[in-house]
């Protein structure tokens, strides 16, 4: 039998995820491997645990990464720490922390949830007022939510958090990499993420790290875990402890992510994310040049890794979003939930936030938007290239 040689199609990867894929760290996927057990293996294991600690902004020991995607980033954070009647409480404001509150609730946990429609934030003062009332053993929220573009504060969550005795876990999933996460100074617990989105790594890894104070929670837990591959007493004795074995873990990915680091480690994660931050503000000025008004209105609320333009009255998404792919090869998705049909979703992400990628995506924006009968005001691309021309003035 013949089987056909694989060949994916060319992809310009402007979605909320995966990202493009840095070169070098294809590279990585092709070495030969060695086994999970391997010295050489538990080097490249601490390479990463180092250079994770860099781009979460802590200096907490216990930093590494689960074997799976960001969902099982989340699904260890939550088991971890909640169990059977655990008062456990959520922000709400988008799809992820909906995923947070499902997981909680699968443990067995006693959630309460402080929503607000999607796309919103919450201010210091309302966030306090929450936690002072309910009291609760741990907090969750999403500090870039992908289904909406809303960066979330969480120092004034901590510090409630805190004051009460709570631990907080923060899903980092989509700034990890592209925006300062600021682990330590935000006084955040437990931070996971992703390896495909800001670090431009393919998805299968998801980091994780824990503060001293969550660590001291951790070890003092008696019950087992409720999940064996997600517990982190057993990880943390195979990473770190006897390298005791505990699961195969995936090795080449282990290289492909230890690359990803060293790409982010080398450009200087200040300049990281500056160029995230000065991509998005072009992408959103050209945006709006358009017409295209943002659905994160305050614009210090806005990620800088995934935009959320509203569409113009009339316009079907799923009709531009399919233009884009196969008329310019580019990914970029709609909205659901309750934003199904109302914003489009463009990720900056890592090897994805490039000026060159800012000025195709809304040139060929542009070309779908008129092609749906929707005129422009203006050209989008003209109004990114001036943000560039004033950046590059300073
Ligand atoms: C904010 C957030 N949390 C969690 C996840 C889940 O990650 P994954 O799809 O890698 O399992 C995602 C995925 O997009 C996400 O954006």
């Amino acid at each position: 039998m013949q089987v056909p040689p694989l060949s994916p199609p060319p992809r310009l990867l402007l979605g909320p995820g995966p990202s493009m894929v840095e070169p070098r760290v294809y590279e990585a996927m092709r070495l030969p491997i060695v086994s999970h057990v391997d010295p050489y293996f538990f080097e490249v294991a601490e390479d990463i645990r180092r250079m994770l600690g860099m781009v979460f902004g802590t200096e907490s020991h216990f930093t590494m990464v689960i074997s799976g995607t960001g969902s099982a980033g989340m699904e260890t954070a939550v088991t971890n720490f909640a169990g059977a009647d655990t008062r456990f409480a959520v922000f709400a404001n988008g799809y992820f922390c909906d995923r947070i509150t499902d997981i909680a609730r699968r443990q067995g946990a006693a959630v309460v949830r402080f929503e607000k429609p999607w796309g919103e934030t919450f201010s210091d003062a309302e966030a306090r007022e929450f936690i002072l009332r309910e009291r609760p053993e741990v907090v969750a929220y999403v500090q870039a939510e992908t289904s909406t573009g809303a960066w979330q504060d969480g120092k004034a969550i901590c510090e409630a958090a805190h004051e009460v005795g709570a631990l907080v876990i923060a899903d980092c999933v989509t700034s990890l990499g592209g925006m300062p996460v600021k682990m330590d100074e935000t006084g955040i617990d437990i931070a996971y993420s992703c390896s495909q989105k800001c670090l431009s790594c393919p998805p299968g890894l998801a980091p994780i790290s824990l503060s001293p104070r969550a660590l001291e929670v951790l070890r003092a837990r008696e019950a087992p875990v409720r999940s064996f591959y997600f517990d982190l007493k057993l990880l943390d004795d195979y990473y770190e402890g006897a390298h005791r074995y505990h699961h195969t873990a995936p090795v080449s990915m282990f290289y492909a992510l230890r690359e990803a680091l060293a790409v982010a480690v080398e450009e200087g994660l200040e300049r990281r994310y500056e160029r995230h931050r000065l991509n998005h503000l072009a992408l959103v000025a050209g945006l709006e040049a358009m017409g295209l008004s943002m659905h994160v209105q305050n614009p210090a609320h806005r990620l800088w890794t995934l935009n959320t333009p509203r569409l113009p009255e009339g316009v079907d998404d799923a009709k531009i979003r399919k233009r884009l792919i196969e008329e310019h090869g580019i990914e970029i998705l709609g909205g659901f939930g309750p934003l199904a049909g109302r914003i489009l979703r463009i990720g900056l992400m890592g090897a994805s936030s490039t000026c060159e990628n800012v000025l195709t995506l809304l040139t060929a924006l542009e070309a779908a938007l008129k092609a749906e009968g929707y005129r422009p005001p203006a050209s989008g691309a003209s109004a990114a290239e001036q943000v560039y021309a004033r950046a590059a003035a300073v």
